[in-house]
């Protein structure tokens, strides 16, 4: 089942290939989420300090009876976080409210706070700083790998000058129609594995007729077309549900999509809405 197999992180540490994700899924729902997905087999959970669902995810794992040590948890340092102390202590916390003794991966939400998404300032100097409370972290074994998300190229190279230790992973928006081929090719020659987030983009994807067609021709869901591109182009999707009728199709995945229709998928450009 393809939510067990594993890349490898270029520091060694073994990955599910499909995550779960759980964001805008309430602190109260999430744990029944979890459970529901690892009971169906999912063994990577995706969530993030601003998604305020951490000590839900955790009582999920829990609660399903599957040993900590076979589930990979990433969570994220807040993006409006940019400075050594903070990251620290927030680390500290996300550990606390998740109930874990260790966080398989842990990553920069994102290299600037929501709010200046569009801003000149790229927090070159705060995001080094995250960097290293996150080494000290890794080094201490509370995290067990690090990395970042919506990071471009100079954001990276910022870290890849400075760093201890090389990011093993970037989360970026990935799914049919949003493609960013020279980030992920770039990621790739830096041994980064790319998480492919929104991997159905929010969901809005699912009625996109060019889409419905190629996946009709596979006998399959937009969903399943969508994640199994995402795989074959050697990311990690991590779709989110809370329904485990879609969870379990999401994770089922036994076709193949042939090269002339990745290359159609791969240049499709964004519909829009
Ligand atoms: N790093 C970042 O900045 C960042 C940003 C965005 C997202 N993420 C991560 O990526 C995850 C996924 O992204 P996302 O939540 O934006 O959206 P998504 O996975 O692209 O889409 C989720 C939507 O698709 C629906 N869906 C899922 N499977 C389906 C199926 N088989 N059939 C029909 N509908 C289906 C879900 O509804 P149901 O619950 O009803 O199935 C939900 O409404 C997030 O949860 C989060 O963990 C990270």
């Amino acid at each position: 089942m393809i939510a067990q197999e594993k890349y490898t992180l270029s520091n060694g540490l073994e990955v599910p290939k499909l995550g779960l994700g759980t964001w805008l899924v309430s602190e109260d729902t999430v744990a029944q989420a979890v459970k529901d997905a690892i009971e169906l087999g999912y063994r990577h959970i995706d969530t993030a300090q601003a998604y305020q669902n951490e000590r839900g995810v955790g009582e999920g794992i829990r609660a399903s009876g599957v040993d900590r040590n076979d589930i990979f948890i990433t969570t994220k340092v807040a993006a409006e976080i940019k400075n050594y102390k903070e990251a620290a202590k927030s680390i500290d916390q996300s550990l606390e409210l998740l109930g874990l003794d260790y966080i398989d991966l842990m990553i920069i939400h994102s290299p600037k706070p929501w709010e200046e998404v569009g801003g000149a300032n790229r927090y070159f100097e705060g995001n080094r700083e995250v960097w290293r409370a996150l080494e000290g972290a890794y080094k201490e074994g509370k995290i067990k790998s690090i990395g970042v998300s919506n990071f471009e190229k100079e954001d990276i190279e910022n870290i890849l000058s400075s760093c201890e230790v090389e990011p093993t992973v970037n989360q970026i928006l990935v799914h049919i129609s949003n493609t960013p081929k020279d980030l992920i090719e770039y990621c790739k020659e830096h041994d980064i594995l790319i998480q492919a987030y929104s991997p159905l983009g929010h969901g809005k994807i699912l009625k996109n007729p060019q889409i419905q067609q190629i996946a009709e021709k596979y006998k399959v869901s937009v969903p399943q077309l969508s994640i199994k591109y995402g795989l074959q182009l050697g990311l990690l999707p991590l779709p989110k549900s809370t329904n485990p009728d879609h969870m379990k199709s999401n994770a089922d995945l036994d076709f193949e999509i042939s090269k002339e229709d990745m290359t159609t998928l791969l240049n499709m450009k964004q519909v829009e809405d």
